[in-house]
């Protein structure tokens, strides 16, 4: 595994494990354990979380594996996220929630508030990284700004940065906040490459911090989308695996993410070790400028200019 310096005393596995889809796993917490101490022994020690998660049931969920063996909390990194507001089809699991539209909520009221839930519901002290879900049209960057302020001196939050943000909306919060901004978790893989043409990894670049990929295999789509486009792809990444030996396709698109220079940190959505192992074969692989263009003339049916 390789690791990622995302702040002063922080590092992150290149291969981050992602807990939306925890529910549809199926595991009791006997099971969860065990793929968490699977997912430790290949070395994916970052686990990503938010609120909202299994309909705001994950957190809790995963915080019952961390209750029953605290030790494993200490070999993880853990990011979670906040600010989406809606009720959900639990609402008794979210007591208090009784939002009449899903909207976005940043005051410093309730950052603080949401960060207190988590880290109970992870059954944690604190929260490594804590990241803004999505940007607000209504946000009062002052109110953020005092957010993280007063949870880092409260120690329930280690780092901050956000998710799903332009590069305007970066730097807009960038210039409030006190605390560094650590990376902008993102949609990213060879099925959705607007992010590398919207100026969101340049910026990262020219920051020096690492965005965190998200659906970094379009959320299976690579597998069974049956578009034109899709169908394209899958035959480059055949012709790839067989140019650089790799087991499936599924580590070549890895290999894709892996081999840009912006050093990006994909979150695999898989609860199956066999599956979770993938990203992790794939660091061994670096595509050459001819097979990731190949990969994008795929995706865009057309060559560059
Ligand atoms: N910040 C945001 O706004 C945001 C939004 C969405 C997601 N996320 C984060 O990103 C994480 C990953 O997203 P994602 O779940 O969409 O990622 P993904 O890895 O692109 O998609 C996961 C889906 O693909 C399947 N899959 C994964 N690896 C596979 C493989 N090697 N071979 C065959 N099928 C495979 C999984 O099947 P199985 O279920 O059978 O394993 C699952 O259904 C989430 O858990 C969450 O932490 C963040």
């Amino acid at each position: 595994m390789e690791y990622v310096q995302m702040a002063e005393g922080l590092k992150f596995s290149r291969v981050v494990l992602g807990f939306w889809r925890l529910l549809d796993w199926g595991l009791d917490t006997d099971q969860l354990i065990k793929f968490l101490e699977e997912c430790l022994d290949i070395g994916i020690t970052t686990m990503d979380h938010a609120d909202i998660y299994g309909d705001y049931q994950a957190e809790e969920m995963f915080g019952d594996a961390i209750r029953k063996r605290p030790d494993l909390r200490d070999k993880m990194q853990i990011v979670t996220k906040c600010g989406l507001r809606y009720k959900g089809e639990f609402p008794d699991v979210w007591p208090g929630e009784n939002a009449r539209v899903k909207y976005y909520d940043y005051s410093t009221k309730y950052i603080k508030a949401q960060v207190e839930r988590s880290i109970k519901k992870l059954g944690v002290d604190h929260i490594d990284t804590l990241l803004l879900h999505r940007p607000s049209p209504f946000a009062d960057m002052e109110e953020i700004a005092q957010a993280f302020d007063e949870l880092l001196a409260e120690g329930k939050v280690r780092t901050f940065g956000v998710s799903n943000h332009l590069p305007d909306q970066f730097s807009l919060l960038e210039s409030y906040v006190n605390v560094p901004l650590v990376t902008n978790q993102v949609e990213l893989s060879c099925l959705r490459m607007e992010n590398l043409e919207n100026g969101v990894v340049n910026q990262c670049m020219e920051k020096r911090i690492h965005p965190m990929l998200w659906s970094p295999l379009a959320g299976g789509r690579i597998f069974i989308g049956e578009g034109e486009e899709e169908v394209r792809l899958r035959a480059t990444l055949e012709e790839i695996r067989e140019e650089i030996g790799a087991e499936d396709i599924d580590e070549v698109a890895f290999a894709w993410l892996f081999s840009h220079p912006a050093g990006f940190i994909p979150i695999t959505g898989s609860g199956e070790i066999g599956l979770a192992e993938r990203p992790v074969k794939a660091l061994k692989y670096r595509l050459t400028p001819e097979q990731w263009f190949m990969v994008w003339t795929a995706v865009k049916g057309h060559k560059v200019p």
